[in-house]
This record gives C-alpha cells, sequence and structure tokens, in this order.
C-alpha cells in the first residue's frame, strides 16, 4: 500500500494549491489518480486529516448534493466549512469580488463557489491566493463528472471506449462531461433539440482533448444516439436561471425524454445515470428512474468520495 500511495502522490502533488474551474485543469492522469484516491477514501483504506482546515462555500444558487457533500468531505478531513451565502455577507451588498476573493483568502484555506457565469469564477480564482473550485457554472460543473465517471468505472469495470450517450439540454453537466469523457477515452454523444446544442467552443475543447481514440459527436435525434450506449445520462431540460423557460422547453424537449423506449435501443449492459435533481416525467420517466439499471444514488454518493479526495489534493494532504 505503502508504494502505491507514493505513486498516487507522485501524480497528484503537483495539483496541489491549484484551482479547479474547468474538467480540463486535471490531465488523464491526475483524474485516474484521484479515482484511487477517492475508492481507498470510500472503503475506508485510507484517512487524511488535513487538521482543521476550513473550507469556504459561496453560493449563488440552490444546491442539495454539491452543497452536503462539500461539508460532510470536509468533515472528515477534520476541517469545516463556512457558509458564505451573499446575502448574509457584503458580496450582496455589491463589494467587489477582487477584495472579497482577497480578504477570504486570508481567512480560508479553499472556496467552492456555484454562480452564474464562468468569468466571475474565474474572477475569484485571479484574485485569491487559495484553491477554487467550480461547484457549478452555467458552463461547466466539473466535480459532478469526476462523480459520474467514477461511478461508470465502478459500475463498467473500465472507461476506454465505453459509449455514454447524454439525451437532453447541452448544458453545463453535458460540457463536462464531454470535456471529461474526452480525456478519458469516452465516446460521448450529446443528443439535444436543434438550438439547444452544447457551445461549438466547448466542442471543439473537448475534441481537441480528446485521448486514447475518444470521440465526441453532437446528434438531433435519440433513437440514434443512444445506439450501442452503455451508459444514458439526462439532465433537467431548464437548469437553474432558466426557469422562466422551463414550460417552452417542455413541448420542445419532449421527444428527448428517457423512457423505456429508448432505454430498449442501448446495450443490454446499460446504466443509467443523472446528476439530479431529476423532474419526473419530464426529463425521465420514473420506471427509468427508478429501475435496476439506474445508479442514481450512487453517483449522488461518489460526489463526496471524488471531492474529498480533491480537496486532499489541493490542501497538500497526500
Ligand atoms: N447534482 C448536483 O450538483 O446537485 P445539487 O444542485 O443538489 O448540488
Ligand atoms: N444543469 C443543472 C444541473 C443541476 C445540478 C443546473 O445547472 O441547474
Amino acid at each position: 500500500m505503502a508504494s502505491a500511495n507514493t505513486g498516487l502522490a507522485s501524480k497528484l502533488t503537483s495539483f496541489s494549491k491549484r484551482n479547479f474551474l474547468s474538467s480540463s485543469d486535471l490531465s488523464r492522469d491526475q483524474i485516474y489518480a484521484l479515482f484511487e484516491l477517492a475508492k481507498q477514501l470510500k472503503t475506508g483504506n485510507r484517512r487524511i486529516d488535513l487538521g482543521n482546515r476550513v473550507l469556504g462555500l459561496i453560493f449563488k444558487k440552490a444546491s442539495t448534493r454539491t452543497r452536503v457533500s462539500f461539508q460532510v468531505a470536509m468533515a472528515r478531513l477534520g476541517g469545516q466549512t463556512i457558509d458564505l451565502n451573499p446575502q448574509i455577507t457584503q458580496l450582496g451588498r455589491g463589494e467587489p469580488i477582487k477584495d472579497t476573493a482577497r480578504v477570504l483568502s486570508r481567512y480560508c484555506d479553499v472556496l467552492a463557489i456555484r454562480t452564474f457565469s464562468q468569468k466571475e469564477l474565474e474572477e475569484y480564482a485571479e484574485w485569491s491566493t487559495i484553491p477554487v473550485i467550480n461547484a457549478l457554472t452555467d458552463l461547466e460543473h466539473p466535480c459532478q463528472a469526476l462523480a459520474d465517471y467514477l461511478t461508470i468505472q465502478e459500475k463498467l469495470g473500465g472507461l476506454q471506449g465505453v459509449k455514454l450517450s447524454y439525451i437532453g439540454d447541452g448544458n453545463n453537466v453535458a460540457n463536462s462531461l464531454m470535456v471529461c469523457g474526452a480525456m478519458l477515452g469516452v465516446n460521448v454523444t450529446i443528443c439535444s433539440p436543434k438550438g439547444f446544442e452544447p457551445d461549438s467552443q466547448i466542442v471543439e475543447k473537448a475534441k481537441s482533448l480528446s485521448e486514447l481514440g475518444s470521440k465526441i459527436s453532437i446528434s438531433n435525434d435519440p433513437s440514434k444516439a443512444v445506439k450501442g450506449a452503455q451508459v444514458i445520462y439526462t439532465d433537467v431540460w431548464a437548469s437553474m436561471g432558466q426557469e422562466e423557460e422551463h414550460l417552452k422547453r417542455k413541448e420542445i424537449f419532449e421527444k428527448y425524454k428517457v423512457d423505456q423506449k429508448l432505454i430498449g435501443l442501448a446495450d443490454e449492459e446499460l446504466i443509467i445515470l443523472h446528476c439530479l435533481p431529476a423532474h419526473r416525467g419530464e426529463e425521465i420517466t420514473e420506471d427509468a428512474l427508478e429501475s435496476q439499471r439506474s445508479f442514481v444514488f450512487d453517483q449522488a454518493e461518489n460526489r463526496l468520495h471524488v471531492q474529498q479526495a480533491l480537496l486532499s489534493v489541493q490542501l497538500g494532504g497526500l
């Protein structure tokens, strides 16, 4: 175990004190090493005590999984979390990010930020002297993608050559699945209605990062997109901040529902994933979400293990 741990440390220590703003901030080797560390933490084979370090959470959007899994991860590492809700700090009264970030860097050891624009997240990172983690922006949800690929690796035994078909909105979750999947050798198809495909710059970025023969493709046809898929993934049709478009999107996305008919067209070994929260009866039917092929709660659990591993690395705990 000691030499295995040394091997992990040698791949991961260069990520100490680094920001995690996009899936592409980690290399393929680092992601695989992070998964090994997450599995050690999950099984109890490894304990890491960071000694009373402090994570600051700045969340401008609602959250159950991300917020709680970060809080629990930090507690398990012997640290604490402070809730820096913009409504109760001077942020809500317009204190600039460049001042807030420099002040918080004097109190906290790491920040996890959930906000709308990636630019805002990048501004925090620019002014902070401590690592900043993307806890979801409109552009990316990289912690989610780590948990998703860890779950797929656990369930299917590997990632290279796996076909993942994401059916739904070309949103933050789809973007991180593409970028992270490309680096891990996963063939990712994003299938969305016309006009709701992922941003072309992100598609190009994913293609440019593609390793181990990974193919990234975009489709508008769910039946074709799920052919041969070992993973069907979906997410809400209207993300946080798009609530006003919900009714309009329900009509546009109707053919992009994950239901038994669509599942029947995929691989026999299929697993179904959803980042949650789910809108049953919209992007996924109740029976698909609750079926034996669905591993959404294992996936949600893995948020904790992978983020505990990430924090351990960023805070120099290896
Ligand atoms: N999947 C996810 O990020 O869930 P929360 O919005 O509850 O954090
Ligand atoms: N795409 C969703 C993900 C929620 C975890 C949103 O941004 O609201």
